[in-house]
């Protein structure tokens, strides 16, 4: 029996595939690579210079804290409109730590959804840069 040359070529493409497969698989397994780092929030643009009014307050706003924490009845007796209201709960440490969840503090917004990294970090960053009236 004859074997045409397509079938022997053929025959040669597929096992060139299997082989390096293999080999590629048993890269894999001889030198497992290092678990890639945390994406640093890459779907985050959080600007050099975070601004209160154009940054901080609407994700207060879009989140619910000025409707609860507002002047005319404020939940838990706290108020979050404006900026001089605001502050008193960054100094105490309660704002971060309520909206990061962390332990001795009551998870916030409360009833709603969890903020996302990205916007908890962008209030971090603002408190970091020493959380200015910009
Ligand atoms: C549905 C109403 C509601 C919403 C929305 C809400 N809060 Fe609150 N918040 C409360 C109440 C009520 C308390 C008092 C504690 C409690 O009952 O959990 C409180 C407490 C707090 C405290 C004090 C927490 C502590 O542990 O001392 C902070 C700070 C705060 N809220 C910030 C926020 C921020 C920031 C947001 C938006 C991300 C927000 N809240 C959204 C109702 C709300």
């Amino acid at each position: 029996m004859t074997t045409s040359f397509f079938t022997r070529f053929a025959s040669l493409l597929f096992l060139t595939f299997v082989l390096t497969n293999c080999v590629y698989h048993a890269e894999e397994v001889l030198y497992p690579s290092e678990p890639e780092p945390e994406p640093v929030i890459d779907t985050c643009n959080i600007p050099s210079v975070v601004s209160y009014d154009r940054d901080v307050e609407p994700l207060l706003v879009k989140h619910y804290c000025v409707a609860c924490h507002e002047n005319a009845d404020p939940a838990g007796g706290i108020t979050l409109e404006g900026y001089g209201r605001v502050t008193p709960y960054i100094e105490n440490g309660s704002l971060l730590g309520s909206i990061r969840y962390e332990q001795g503090f009551d998870p916030m917004p409360k009833g709603y959804p969890r903020m996302p990294d990205c916007e908890v970090e962008m209030i971090r960053v603002w408190i970091e840069q020493g959380y200015p009236n910009n």
